[in-house]
């Protein structure tokens, strides 16, 4: 059996596959492959293990051969997998859910707060040598406990950011899903609102719905300005979720205060005037890069391709 890794994991992974007696081939770029580049190199493979920034097509599962069984993504969103070719040429699709929750919620808690304690801005204002003393209203920020909490998507990561939060912090969280979940609102107790509500009301919003055709622009312009003019928006989910150009205008005109951004509509390219503004913090997509939720990843990824492979169901097949 034949596997192509589409670049270097972290170790754990290849090491159960190896051990499996597959051939294992990682790419040697260290970066992201073209589409040919990824047929070339994975061509007669029976499974792809590949990344969010892989575009996996139709025109890239036929180059791949009819022998592939399984696209193992090395991620929890799997926007970047052509769906309905993958279920047409009956080929199995699996994630990595689960195993880095807590780590993309950890990422969220702490954009949170860096947004209202402007922690990247006051980094950036000391090394700029203009810290000269103590001073009465220096870099206010904002309180976060007391306040509303509004999560936008109550999967798996919704849950653990409000739940930490509430626990945590004290503040109150209004929740948006598509399905309304009594059980956590009295396991938790949170609330749920409608989206138009939540936004009105919510001091903080953090946004945890996968990338589909109905959540795709789901925070726009008129999102934005429902939006309290003294609020945060936090997305760690994908970018294409919240429209970035109107979101540019929005902390450029004050609509809202501030933003904590993970993930961006056209990565790594940025809005344009995106990175000119002083409140936004911005992380490079790395809210699931901790050493422990990548290499669970990395061996939850194989586990998915031996299963597979072995004609068992994957631990984590989506279709
Ligand atoms: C990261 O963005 C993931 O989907 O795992
Ligand atoms: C993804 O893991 C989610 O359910 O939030």
């Amino acid at each position: 059996m034949k596997i192509f890794v589409t670049r270097k994991i972290p170790e754990a992974g290849i090491k159960m596959l190896r051990q499996k007696g597959y051939e294992v081939e990682v790419s040697p770029y260290g970066r992201v492959l073209k589409a040919e580049e990824i047929i070339k190199m994975g061509k007669g493979s029976d499974a792809l293990l590949c990344l969010l920034t892989d575009k996996i097509t139709d025109k890239v599962m036929q180059g791949l051969g009819s022998q592939l069984k399984i696209i193992a993504n090395y991620a929890v969103g799997f926007d970047n997998i052509d769906k309905d070719s993958a279920k047409k040429r009956k080929i199995m699709v699996s994630n990595t859910p689960g195993v880095l929750t807590e780590t993309v919620a950890e990422h969220a808690v702490a954009l949170i707060f860096a947004v209202a304690r402007r922690i990247a801005e006051s980094d950036r204002f000391v090394r700029a040598g203009k810290y000269k003393g103590w001073e009465p209203e220096l870099l206010l920020g904002s309180d976060v406990g007391g306040k509303t909490l509004g999560v936008v998507g109550l999967g798996r990561i919704g849950r653990t950011v409000a739940e930490r939060m509430k626990k945590g912090f004290g503040v109150k969280v209004l929740y948006y899903d598509k399905f309304r979940n009594e059980e956590a609102e009295k396991k938790l107790g949170i609330k749920y609102a409608n989206l138009p509500s939540l936004l009105k009301a919510s001091d903080f919003i953090t946004i945890h719905v996968p990338l589909l055709s109905g959540t795709r622009h789901l925070i726009n312009e008129k999102a934005l300005k429902s939006m309290k003019k003294t609020a945060y928006l936090i997305n760690t989910s994908r970018g294409p979720v919240v429209d970035e150009k109107a979101l540019v205008q929005a902390l450029k005109n004050n609509w809202i205060r501030g933003a904590g951004l993970d993930v961006f509509e056209e990565e790594p390219k940025l809005a344009p005037g995106l990175a000119d503004l002083r409140n936004v913090t911005i992380t490079p997509h790395t809210a699931s890069a901790t050493v422990e939720a990548r290499s669970k990843m990395a061996e939850l990824a194989a586990e998915n391709i031996i299963a597979a492979l072995s004609g068992k169901k994957p631990p984590s097949l989506i279709y």
